[in-house]
């Protein structure tokens, strides 16, 4: 192993210097890292959900800047048009669909799935983006425990909808956007819908982000040889609304030492565009780099409970599985 990776995995193992607005400026300058090439995204169609606010807000930004068409996907049609005019108004051209889905509820997940199929004819990157922390305990629609149904459920059925589109564009990417909350929790699959426990908003949170990682591993492994690479990154620590309104203390005792956001989706946009990022599939990446999936052993999930978790998805979204295996 090189020296700057040693550094860097040095800084990786102090939490605090590794999620923090710090670690992203020594690993900048440690590795020289250069914004994916100019028009990069030219003629490519990225898809990310939670447009309208925090990361996903630069993200959209971002990926519009290197010449994507971007499908903005969120809750209100209001929110999305106000990002969609934004957008236009800052790239000159009407790129920018926009796709009404409450990624909490399946039914409304199909009808996005429903449209863009009938309207897209590609899709090269979906940003699975969208996120949120519940004080108390509530389910969806579906009876689905509301973390798990808009981190977890949600986006399996997405990812699953689009799965023809994103088998016929070469070279598709998926990116997950998880935390590094989920180093702090162990996934229980006996109680994935958090009933045996006195509810918390944040172990609830690590632990659909937990789930969420681990069934990008298990959709690397089913998707190997169709040309489709899944990873996750989480963001470190970064100062957006979405953590204001759910972490105040921790946020107003970090505020200094936050990313902004565009550090924070600095990864996520790596993965979507750089060339540098397209043989990897199932890692789990922080500042480019892949990260190792636990810190302590206690909170590791097999293969064979990957598996469950599967099927378990499967099962919940009342649809074929998306990737039977063999
Ligand atoms: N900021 C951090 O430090 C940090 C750290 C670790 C992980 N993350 C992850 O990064 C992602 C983005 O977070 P953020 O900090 O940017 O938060 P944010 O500012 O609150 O943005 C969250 C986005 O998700 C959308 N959203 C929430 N619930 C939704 C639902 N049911 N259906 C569809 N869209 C929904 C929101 O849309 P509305 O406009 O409709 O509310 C908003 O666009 C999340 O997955 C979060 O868990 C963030």
């Amino acid at each position: 192993m090189d020296l700057k990776s040693l550094v860097d995995d040095g800084l990786e193992v102090s939490v605090i210097g590794s999620f923090s607005r710090v670690g992203i400026m020594l690993r900048r300058r440690l590795f020289g890292w250069a914004m994916p090439p100019d028009g990069a995204l030219i003629g490519r169609t990225a898809l990310v959900t939670g447009p309208t606010s925090g990361l996903g807000r630069v993200t959209t930004d971002a990926l519009a800047s290197l010449g994507a068409r971007v499908i903005l996907v969120g809750r209100s049609e209001e929110r999305l048009a106000a990002v969609r005019d934004s957008l236009v108004a800052a790239h000159g051209a009407d790129r920018f669909p926009i796709v009404v889905a409450d990624m909490g509820s399946l039914a409304s997940v199909r009808t996005a799935v429903s449209r863009i199929l009938q309207t897209e004819p590609r899709l090269d990157i979906l940003v699975d983006n969208a996120g949120a922390i519940y004080p108390e305990r509530r389910e969806g629609p579906d009876g689905i425990e509301a973390t798990l149904a808009v981190l977890v459920s949600g986006p399996f059925a997405l990812i699953s909808g689009l799965l023809p589109l994103l088998k016929g564009s070469p070279g598709a990417r998926v990116i997950s956007v998880t935390s590094g909350g989920m180093y702090s929790q162990k996934l229980d699959l006996d109680d994935l819908q958090l009933i045996a426990e006195p509810y918390s908003g944040p172990r609830a949170y690590a632990r659909a982000k937990r789930a969420q990682t681990a069934l990008v591993r298990e959709w690397a492994r089913r998707l190997d040889g169709t040309g489709i690479t899944i990873n996750a990154m989480h963001p470190g620590w970064a100062d957006t609304p979405g953590l204001a309104e759910t972490l105040p203390v921790f946020y107003r005792a970090m505020r200094p030492l936050l990313r902004t956001p565009a550090e924070g989706a600095d990864t996520i946009v790596w993965l979507a565009a750089d060339p540098a990022a397209a043989a990897v599939s199932g890692a789990l990446y922080l500042d480019r780099r892949p990260r190792p999936f636990d810190r302590v052993p206690s909170t590791r999930l097999g293969a064979v409970d990957r598996r469950r978790l599967w099927d378990m998805m499967v099962e919940l979204c009342g649809a074929p599985d998306p990737a039977p295996e063999g």
